[in-house]
C-alpha cells in the first residue's frame, strides 16, 4: 500500500466498482495514554541493539521536557545513543541523506523518531537508504522499486495529525527537483502516543494537524468505493468526532480528552484502515504537496485552503456522497451546504482561507500557482479525474 492515494492504487476493477481484494495485518504496536513510553521501552527496547539514532525537530523536544524522558529511558536500557536534530518541517530528502550518513557511520541498530509526522516521515526513508547503496529517489521514483530492508525503528509522537506513526509512508521534498512526494518504506515497530506530550503544541499547529486529519478521511471517503462500503461509514465517523473535538478544542485549548481523541482520530484516519479494499482520492494532498514543494507552506493549512475550491468543483460528481457527508458530519441537507459548512469549520478554527494567507518562503504569482498545476500528481480514482488547467483554476480561486 502507497502512502496517500499514490499512483499504486488508481487502478480500477475491471466491469465496476466493488471492494478490492486485501491481506491486512497490523505491524505497529502501539502503546496510547499515559505512561506510554516506560510502557513501550520495557517491553521494546531490549529487543534492539545498542547504538540508537535518537531523532528529533527543531528543538520542542528539549523546550517541554520530552527529550531528557526519553534520554532517561534510553540510558536506563544501557544504550549508545547518537543524535539527529534539526527535521524542519516539509523533510527535504537532503535530510534524509544527512541522516542514513550518520546512520551508517555510527553502525545505527535503531532509529527513534521523536516529534510530528516531518520527523518520523525522516526517519522511515532515512532506516532505509542506510541499509541500501542505491539513491532511494531514484529506487522509487524511476525505477518504480520500493525497498526491502531498513533499521528498525520506533515513533514518540509529540503532535499528532499526520498518523505517520502507524504507516509506512513518509512523505519527503526534493529541492533539485521541486517535488514533494510520497515515498514508500516500513511502519515504525511501535508507536508511543501520549496525549500529554501533545499539550505543548502551539495552538494554530494543533487545529493545522486536525484539519489534516479531517482531510484524510474525506480524502479516504471520496474516493470511488462500492456502496455501502463499511470504510465509508466508519470514515464518516472519524470526520464527525474530529470536527466534534476540534470544536472542543476551540473552547479551550488545553482539554485534554479533546486533545486524546484527535490523536486517535488521526491515527485511525491514516493507519491504513480506512482503506482496505477501496480506491481513495487525496487530489487535494496532491496539490497541497506541490505547493508545499515550492512554497514550504504548512502541511495542514494549504490543505485548509484547497478542500472548499477543489469540492465545489467535484461536487456534481460526487452529489449523493457530498449529501451523506453534509447530513453525517455537519448537520445540513444538501452536498452544496455541507462542502459551505467546511468552509465555515475552517473559518471557525482560524485556519487560512486564502493561499495568501499562508506561510510561504515565496510570493505565490500565478506563475508560481501554474509550476504548481502542472507538477501535480493526478488522481484517477476521485469523482472525476482534473487536469492541471483545472488544477491551476482551483489555485486561482483560492488566492
Ligand atoms: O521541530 P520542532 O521544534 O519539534 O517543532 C515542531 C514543528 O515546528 C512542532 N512540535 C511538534 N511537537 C511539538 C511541537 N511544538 C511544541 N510541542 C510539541 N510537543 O510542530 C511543528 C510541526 O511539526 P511537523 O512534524 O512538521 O507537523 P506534522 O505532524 O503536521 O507533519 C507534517 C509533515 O507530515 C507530512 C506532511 O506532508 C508534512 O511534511 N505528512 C505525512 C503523512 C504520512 N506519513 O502518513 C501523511 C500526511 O498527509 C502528510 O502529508
Ligand atoms: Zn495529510
Amino acid at each position: 500500500m502507497g502512502v496517500n492515494g499514490h499512483d499504486d492504487r488508481t487502478q480500477c476493477n475491471e466491469g465496476g466498482i466493488f471492494m478490492n481484494d486485501f491481506i491486512f495485518s497490523y505491524p505497529t504496536k502501539v502503546y496510547f495514554g499515559k505512561d506510554a513510553l516506560k510502557k513501550a521501552a520495557a517491553e521494546q527496547l531490549d529487543a534492539f541493539g545498542s547504538n540508537v539514532l535518537l531523532a528529533y525537530g527543531g528543538g520542542s523536544v528539549k523546550r517541554n521536557g520530552i527529550y531528557d524522558e526519553v534520554m532517561q529511558v534510553l540510558k536506563e536500557h544501557g544504550k549508545h545513543v547518537v543524535e539527529f536534530s534539526g527535521i524542519m518541517s516539509n523533510p527535504t530528502y537532503a535530510k534524509v541523506q544527512e541522516g542514513a550518513r550518520l546512520a551508517k557511520e555510527n553502525k545505527i541498530d535503531f532509529i527513534l523518531a521523536v516529534g510530528g509526522g516531518s520527523v518520523i516521515d525522516c526517519c522511515k526513508i532515512v532506516a532505509a537508504q542506510a541499509m541500501s547503496e542505491e539513491d532511494i529517489w531514484e529506487m522509487e521514483h524511476s525505477a518504480r522499486r520500493f525497498p526491502q530492508q531498513a533499521i528498525p525503528m520506533g515513533a514518540i509522537v509529540t503532535a499528532s495529525g499526520t498518523g505517520s506513526e502507524m504507516n509506512g509512508g513518509a512523505v519527503i521534498t526534493n529541492e533539485d527537483l521541486h517535488l514533494k512526494a510520497g515515498m514508500g518504506a516500513f511502519p515504525p515497530a511501535f508507536a508511543v502516543l501520549d496525549p500529554a506530550y501533545t499539550m505543548s503544541v502551539p495552538r494554530m499547529q494543533v487545529l493545522s494537524g486536525a484539519f489534516d486529519t479531517l482531510s484524510h478521511a474525506m480524502e479516504t471517503y471520496l474516493g470511488n468505493s462500492d456502496e455501502d462500503n463499511v470504510s465509508d461509514d466508519v470514515a464518516l465517523a472519524i470526520m464527525r468526532n474530529t470536527v466534534v473535538n476540534m470544536r472542543r478544542l476551540l473552547k479551550d485549548i488545553d482539554d485534554i480528552q479533546a486533545r486524546s481523541n484527535l490523536m486517535w482520530d488521526s491515527a485511525m484516519a491514516e493507519n491504513g484502515i480506512l482503506k482496505v479494499g477501496r480506491l481513495t482520492d487525496f487530489q487535494a494532498h496532491q496539490i497541497e504537496h506541490q505547493l508545499g514543494a515550492y512554497t514550504d507552506c504548512n502541511h495542514g493549512q494549504g490543505l485548509a485552503v484547497i478542500h472548499p475550491a477543489y469540492y465545489r468543483h467535484i461536487m456534481n460528481d460526487a452529489k449523493e456522497k457530498f449529501t451523506r457527508f453534509a447530513r453525517v458530519v455537519f448537520g445540513k441537507e444538501s452536498a452544496e451546504e455541507g462542502i459551505e459548512a467546511l468552509a465555515a469549520f475552517i473559518e471557525e478554527c482560524g485556519l487560512p482561507t486564502k493561499l495568501s494567507q499562508l506561510r510561504s518562503t515565496t510570493e505565490i504569482t500565478p506563475e508560481l500557482l501554474r509550476k504548481v498545476a502542472d507538477s501535480t500528481n493526478i488522481i484517477n480514482s476521485n469523482p472525476r479525474a482534473l487536469d492541471a488547467d483545472e488544477i491551476y483554476d482551483i489555485l486561482m480561486e483560492c488566492r
